[in-house]
């Protein structure tokens, strides 16, 4: 069996080149283009000539003149043959391999299924075109067109939009028009032009074609001009539609996102519609989702810059977070906007260039996200606002970069009006019991290591799930340290481990749907307000599985008669001891 064309295509193209070379050596931006030591083994160099075009999604080191994709990267990095090199990217990118077959029937098949979705897009295609003629030229259309005017959408971002009305019920001539083109109901069907009672899908509505990254057709969203629900009526998903990759506009908008290095997300089609037409050309819009990571990496190809706007009412702020997250990993100055009005709204009793004053206030994700923690706690008195500290300074934690960090530090002390210091340490601070009946910190190291352990799976699942099940590693130890039930100083603090190891990775409420950990609830409740405290990282977990680590092997040496034993538990404790030393919390 070989893997299809299509597919080694689709793995090309969705391949992220400076994610996958990111692997092998660090990269730097320079201008379009990433730069970076040349990551062959046998070529070791001091200044970098290993050069990263993401656009076309090719390498080149201008030192060994080596040069390929990031098929071929990863093959002759990992040492994968051809086929092994693909279905790694298409692992690691979601993409669903197609395989040739051998045999005639399968052969028959994937020509099959090749052809068919040739006719989708066939269909989608001569779909837009339908539409947008009968916007134009059916009498039908009038009142599409007379709505377009109020919008005061002019005549040439109808155009470049290809914006259409599809013809209201009982007045189709479409299916009878496409089947003059030779688009059957099966291509129809497939391209989600149809309703489920095998009429027009989108009869009645204004059509806004929704087009890749490569400009072609791959669904449609359709606004009703009353007031029927649902407002906007999309292409369901289908394996070329999918909303959360999808950006309307994108192709419009590339040359311009392209040369400013910035991008405007906003959330309506008739946004990026009204932004265009007054000459803001960098605007996209999200498909009625909140902007996803891989939004932001398919604009990361072309933007350095990225304003994220949002309306007020809208949920968001998770996402917001998430997007934080993935702007720092691509190393993308990300901002947001929140809007009291959509710009197409606003644009019509604004100039341009009053929105580009307003773009200019954008806030750094950052700075929005502690911003956001602080408001919450705003009016608060002192004490609650204190509860805002953990959470904003897990966030700071996050931050990699040491300039961006101290930045972060500035803004959130100035925010909680606390002392910058108090931001920093990162060392529990002795914080005084206000209420409850907390269960005490135990003052018995071992006991108290392995309730950090405890406490930071609770609080941070995420951080947790990958040394609860691999360990943690480094090249000073033989083998990963993962910790047992028995590392543990009592039966209590065990017990909790072997349910929690269960459930690896879980957030809180998955966990706590467990009835052994149901019946440890007060012990659970203070240990996760406890793991707030501990600022956890990646970090802080290390340090603390090494020290529960090394305690239980310092008890099991003084408890056992065994010399061979004694002798290959104190390695253990030396080299564990190592790696702490070596692992320091802040960098
Ligand atoms: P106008 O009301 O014509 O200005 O459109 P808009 O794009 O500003 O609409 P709105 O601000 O209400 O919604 C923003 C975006 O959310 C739209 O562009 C759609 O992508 C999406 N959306 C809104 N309503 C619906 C709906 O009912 N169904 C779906 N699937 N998406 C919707
Ligand atoms: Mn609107």
């Amino acid at each position: 069996m070989r893997i299809s064309h299509r597919s080694i295509e689709e793995v090309r193209e969705t391949a992220n080149l400076v994610e996958v070379a990111s692997e092998f050596t660090a990269l730097r931006r320079q201008g379009t283009r990433y730069v970076g030591l040349c990551p062959y083994p046998d070529h070791s160099e001091k200044t970098p000539s290993f050069s990263v075009s993401p656009e076309r999604g090719f390498y080149y080191c201008f030192g060994c003149q080596k040069g390929g994709d990031a098929i071929k990267l990863v093959s002759e990095m990992k040492s994968l043959s051809f086929v092994e090199a693909v279905s790694y990217l298409a692992d690691r990118s979601g993409v669903q391999l197609e395989y040739e077959g051998s045999s005639p029937a399968e052969a028959e098949a994937v020509k099959k299924r090749t052809a068919r979705r040739r006719n989708t897009y066939k269909a989608l295609a001569a779909a837009a075109v339908y539409y947008h003629k009968y916007l134009h030229k059916s009498s039908n259309a009038e009142q599409a067109r007379a709505y377009l005017q109020t919008r005061r959408f002019h005549e040439s971002t109808i155009e470049e939009f290809r914006l259409g009305y599809a013809p209201p019920r009982g007045r189709s001539g479409f299916i009878q028009a496409m089947r003059r083109l030779e688009i059957g109901r099966e291509a129809l069907d497939d391209a989600g032009l149809l309703s489920a009672r095998g009429g027009e899908r989108f009869a009645g509505r204004i059509t806004f074609p929704i087009f890749d990254r490569r400009g072609r057709i791959v669904g449609f969203g359709a606004r009703t001009m009353g007031d029927d629900q649902p407002k906007y009526l999309n292409t369901p998903e289908t394996d070329i539609f999918n909303k959360r990759d999808l950006l309307y506009g994108l192709p419009q908008a590339l040359e311009a996102i392209r040369k400013e290095r910035a991008a405007l997300v906003v959330e309506g089609y008739t946004d990026v519609l009204m932004l265009h037409q007054v000459g803001i050309k960098n605007a996209v819009a999200t498909l009625g989702t909140a902007t996803t990571p891989n939004h932001l990496k398919t604009l990361s190809g072309y933007a350095d810059k990225i304003y994220v706007l949002f309306d007020p009412d809208a949920a968001g702020e998770k996402a917001i977070e998430r997007a934080s997250a993935t702007a720092a990993e691509l190393r993308l100055d990300l901002r947001v906007l929140r809007l009291t009005e959509d710009p197409a709204d606003w644009l019509l009793e604004h100039p341009a260039e009053e929105f580009k004053e307003l773009l200019s206030t954008a806030v750094p994700v950052l700075e929005y996200s502690i911003r956001r923690i602080v408001e919450r706690t705003r009016g608060s008195d002192a004490t609650s606002r204190s509860r805002a500290v953990p959470e904003v300074k897990s966030l700071i934690q996050e931050i990699r970069d040491p300039v961006l960090r101290r930045e972060a530090v500035r803004l959130a002390a100035e925010a909680l009006g606390i002392s910058p210091r108090e931001l920093q340490s990162s060392k529990t601070r002795a914080t005084t019991r206000t209420s409850g009946q907390r269960l005490a910190v135990p003052s018995d190291p071992h006991l108290q290591a392995g309730w950090e352990v405890l406490a930071l799976i609770l609080t941070r699942p995420d951080l947790t799930a990958e040394p609860l099940e691999k360990g943690i590693t480094s090249p000073s130890l033989p083998e990963s340290l993962i910790l047992k039930p028995e590392d543990f100083a009592d039966e209590e603090q065990a017990d909790i481990f072997s349910v929690l190891r269960e459930h690896a990775g879980e957030d809180i409420d998955s966990i706590l749907s467990d009835e052994r950990i149901r019946s440890r609830m007060d012990q659970v409740g203070a240990l996760s307000s406890e793991g707030e405290k501990l600022y956890p990282s990646e970090a802080s977990v290390r340090q603390a599985w090494l020290r529960l680590g090394i305690l239980s092997r310092q008890r099991a040496k003084r408890g056992t008669q065994d010399y061979d034993a004694k002798n290959r538990l104190h390695e253990e404790i030396q080299r564990l001891k190592e790696v702490l030393r070596n692992n320091p919390l802040e960098s």
